[in-house]
């Protein structure tokens, strides 16, 4: 087994650290405080080619391997784990699946901007009736002609209000049950389709959520992705890829909690030294060391299966929930570590736990994960 990075990869980690830690970071708590949306920021990353990192240059993506996705999925959400939901939305839930499953007329025509960054993309998947039961669809889509006329409303959707294509999972037979799911990508402007208010939440808050709504919005049945009744299919084999770059921002935002934990143990002396020196501190240091290493394994090898064409979405579900976790549980220690320092916005590792808790809910949450890696146990059998 290697462990070695490739020199490509290092460089890719090490521009990513240095995007981030100039042209992110000395807006992150302004942005959080705010919820404000990283226009600027998104808009350069897709110049340096942050957002369609594993498309071919065909697509006008960069041509990088998971691997180096997760290390800069790991560095950007490091410093700022709203700005990493975006990028990863767009990169494995969008462009992953068009480049996979897109007609050449929709990788031309969409793959390309949203791989260069030009546009943005969401995933629309989950409604109000139909979260973890993912199957239970309601957003109808029904054909007229060479158009399908959708209704419906799916809630909870990262890029929302911001993106240009929207990836909408719909029922067109509903006597198939899941098989009878389709995806079209929607254009921002479609008349019948809108979007909701922004959601106020408690953590990722610079980026944005929000509801979209469809009445009698008509959409051409080339912008179908894959084939009709196979709309669950894709959605699942997408969020695959997603739940890795989830399991990179979580592992992003326990590196930081870490890294702020050492540094503030060093400067802050209680009982005649540093802080750094008692057991008590080291005690948890350690553990968050172990904790992170542990998911940065989990979730290397999860990139590793896929980039070798071999399957990984138990893999992945492990690294989503084991990564996931543990950035709740090193964002909780950072915070003890600061003792009352760590409870105020002044010193970040408040935000490091408003951050995680979205990470143990969305792409699935760390119960579905778990039927997700037993399922794929009991079906060796
Ligand atoms: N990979 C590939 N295929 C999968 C899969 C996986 N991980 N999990 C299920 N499937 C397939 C099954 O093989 C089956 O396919 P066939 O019809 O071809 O046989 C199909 O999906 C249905 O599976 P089940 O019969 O097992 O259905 P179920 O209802 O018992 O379980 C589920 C399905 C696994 C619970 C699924 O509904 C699920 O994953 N739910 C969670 C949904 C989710 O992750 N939502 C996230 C929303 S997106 C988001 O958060 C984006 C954002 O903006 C940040």
């Amino acid at each position: 087994m290697n462990f070695d990075f490739t020199e490509e990869q290092l460089m890719i980690q090490e521009s990513a650290r240095d995007f981030a830690q100039n042209e992110i970071a000395p807006s992150t708590v302004e942005r959080d405080i705010k919820a404000e949306f990283p226009a600027d920021i998104v808009k350069k990353m897709g110049e340096l080619g942050f957002m369609g990192m594993m498309v071919s240059p065909d697509f006008g993506g960069a041509g990088m391997d998971t691997i180096s996705y997760v290390l800069a999925m790991i560095e950007i959400s490091k410093v700022d784990a709203s700005v990493g939901v975006i990028m990863s939305v767009n990169n494995s839930l969008v462009c992953w699946g068009l480049e996979k499953y897109g007609s050449d007329h929709i990788k031309q025509k969409y793959l390309i901007p949203l791989a260069k960054g030009e546009k943005l993309g969401s995933f629309a998947l989950s409604e109000p009736e139909a979260g973890s039961d993912a199957t239970q669809q309601h957003t109808m889509a029904d054909k007229e002609g060479d158009f399908f006329v959708i209704n419906g409303i799916k809630n909870w959707i990262t890029n929302g209000t911001r993106a240009d294509y929207h990836l909408v999972m719909t029922q067109t037979d509903k006597s198939k049950g899941h098989r009878g799911i389709t995806t079209f990508l929607v254009e921002k402007g479609t008349p019948g389709f809108d979007h909701g208010k922004k959601e106020d939440k408690l953590g990722i808050r610079s980026s944005d959520t929000c509801s979209l709504t469809f009445e009698n919005c008509k959409v051409p049945k080339e912008n179908i992705v894959w084939e009709e009744g196979r709309g669950f299919n894709f959605a699942m084999n997408t969020l695959n890829g997603g739940r890795i770059g989830i399991a990179s921002q979580a592992i992003g935002i326990a590196e930081a909690s870490l890294e702020a934990s050492l540094k503030y143990s060093q400067e802050r002396k209680a009982f005649g030294k540093e802080i750094a020196k008692l057991q008590a501190i080291q005690f948890k240091i350690a553990d968050m060391a172990v904790k992170l290493d542990a998911a940065k394994m989990l979730t290397l090898k999860a990139a590793a299966l896929k980039d070798a064409g071999k399957n990984y979405f138990a893999e992945a579900a492990m690294a989503k929930l084991y990564s996931s976790k543990i950035a709740v549980e090193c964002a909780l220690e950072a915070i003890q570590v600061h003792g009352g320092y760590g409870y105020v916005r002044e010193y970040l590792v408040e935000r490091f736990l408003r951050d995680a808790k979205i990470t143990e809910i969305y792409e699935g949450t760390s119960e579905i994960q778990k039927i997700v890696i037993a399922r794929s146990l009991l079906d060796k059998k």
